[in-house]
């Protein structure tokens, strides 16, 4: 399929971008995401505006967008054409912006040379992975993005996990049989309900500020010291334990055997007080930290609940499942699946200007497509390009081939 070349001013591609200007003829190409109960989309109306000013070409599935609230005739006002063909879609598309990542049908579909970018959970994706290698597809992973301060526009973990806490605080309190806030009434007076968060970071934050703000009293405990700082100036109580386990790139490492013993104690103790207890601890590239134990759980006050985050991972709590809500002498424990999923229109919004500010630098500053990929946000999140695998673990598990 031919591409019209479009000499347009490019501007504002990032918020904070030069003005530049240059002929491009670029094809964006977004697909309506097809994993089960996956409710966002790529882009959005507001970010295909920009895109369509700067000169891109956006295409987009018909009804992309529909579970997150942004039908196809919001994103033709902002300049798109809907293809209702997948495979038309696909074809001649220089770059594809997704959430999920790609299904090997779908790579089978794309030009040699296509750009894809989006999460690429690849250890899990391993046959996905080697076909693009073999189809000559460059794809970025977002969960790769450098988490330096330049690459904060860009952080695409860290805004869906904002979603994840948040929507981890509402489901909490949307199945404890409490108020969460301390009233005072003609019927009498009642008292706040107390929020445990453990693992202060991105999520955990949000979880916090969202608990607050709906009156609770909010504890939360991290390995990191750096957090408590972050946890008070939300308001919340820090639970100190004599350990810093501050590791790599700001990261927690993991604990000693003995570290660990002390941990579950002062834990167990705050998790038997708790009203909604909130886990997201995790340890990069392992399984998540045990830190609620099934005799922990025991202790809990019937009606309590726990949000375990960190399911995906194999859970901090020992009784949960992920994807699924079991109940425990009389505790709830919720294991979710892709919870940003349950706020589309706005994880949707954060994530397509996350992509908005990845795209930019993949422009030189004549506005053509770089050749090289040498930003070093570029470098770190390359997965796959000509033919070989770019991510160390990734091309481990596959056997060390396509290096
Ligand atoms: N651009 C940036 O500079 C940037 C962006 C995002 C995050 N960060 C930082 O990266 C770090 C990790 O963020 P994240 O939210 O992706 O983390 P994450 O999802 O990997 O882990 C969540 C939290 O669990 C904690 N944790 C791990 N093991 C624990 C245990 N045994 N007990 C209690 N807590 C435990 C971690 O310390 C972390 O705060 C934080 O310091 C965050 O501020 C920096």
């Amino acid at each position: 399929m031919s591409t019209p070349v479009i000499v347009q001013e490019l501007t504002d591609i990032t918020p904070a971008g030069p003005k530049i200007s240059q002929a491009i003829s670029v094809v964006i190409a977004i697909p309506k995401e097809q994993a089960p109960g996956e409710q966002r989309v790529a882009t959005v109306p507001e970010v295909v505006q920009k895109l369509t000013k700067s000169g891109y070409e956006v295409r987009i599935e018909h009804n992309a967008g529909s579970n997150a609230y942004y039908d196809d005739n919001l994103f033709v006002a902002a300049g798109a054409k809907i293809v209702s063909s997948r495979i038309d879609l696909l074809k001649g598309a220089r770059i594809v912006l997704r959430v999920q990542p790609p299904t090997v049908s779908d790579v089978e579909q794309l030009d040699e040379g296509t750009i894809i970018i989006g999460f690429m959970n690849m250890t899990n994706n391993l046959p996905v992975v080697a076909r693009m290698c073999d189809r000559k597809i460059t794809a970025f992973a977002l969960e790769l993005v450098p988490r330096i301060s330049r690459a904060q526009s860009m952080d695409a973990l860290s805004s869906q996990a904002t979603a994840a806490g948040y929507t981890a605080a509402i489901l909490g309190a949307d199945n404890c049989p409490k108020f969460l806030p301390m009233l005072t009434t003609a019927a009498g007076t009642i008292r706040p309900a107390t929020v445990l968060i453990l693992g202060a970071g991105v999520a955990g934050l949000m979880a916090i500020a969202t608990a607050k703000r709906l009156g609770a009293v909010v504890e939360a405990y991290d390995v990191r010291r750096a957090a408590g700082e972050q946890v008070r100036s939300l308001g919340a109580k820090f639970l100190e334990l004599e350990i810093n386990a501050e590791g790599a790139g700001g990261y927690a490492r993991e604990l000693t055997a003995e570290e660990k013993a002390k941990e579950q104690q002062m834990v167990s103790a705050a998790v038997a007080r708790a009203d909604i207890v909130i886990t997201t601890a995790a340890i990069p590239g392992r399984r998540a930290p045990l830190l609620v134990t099934k005799e922990t759980v025991a202790t809990m006050r019937p009606g309590a609940v726990i949000v375990d985050l960190a399911a995906e991972s194999g859970g901090n709590c020992e009784l949960t499942q992920y994807g699924k809500t079991v109940q425990e002498q009389g505790v709830m424990i919720i294991g979710p699946q892709n919870l940003p999923a349950r706020v589309p229109f706005h994880s949707s919004q954060m994530y397509a200007k996350n992509l908005q500010s990845f795209l930019a630098l993949l422009v030189d500053k004549e506005g053509a497509l770089v050749k090289e990929f040498s930003d070093e946000i570029l470098v770190a999140s390359l997965l796959v390009h000509e033919g070989k695998v770019h991510h160390g673990p990734t091309r481990d598990l596959l056997g060390g081939e396509k290096i």
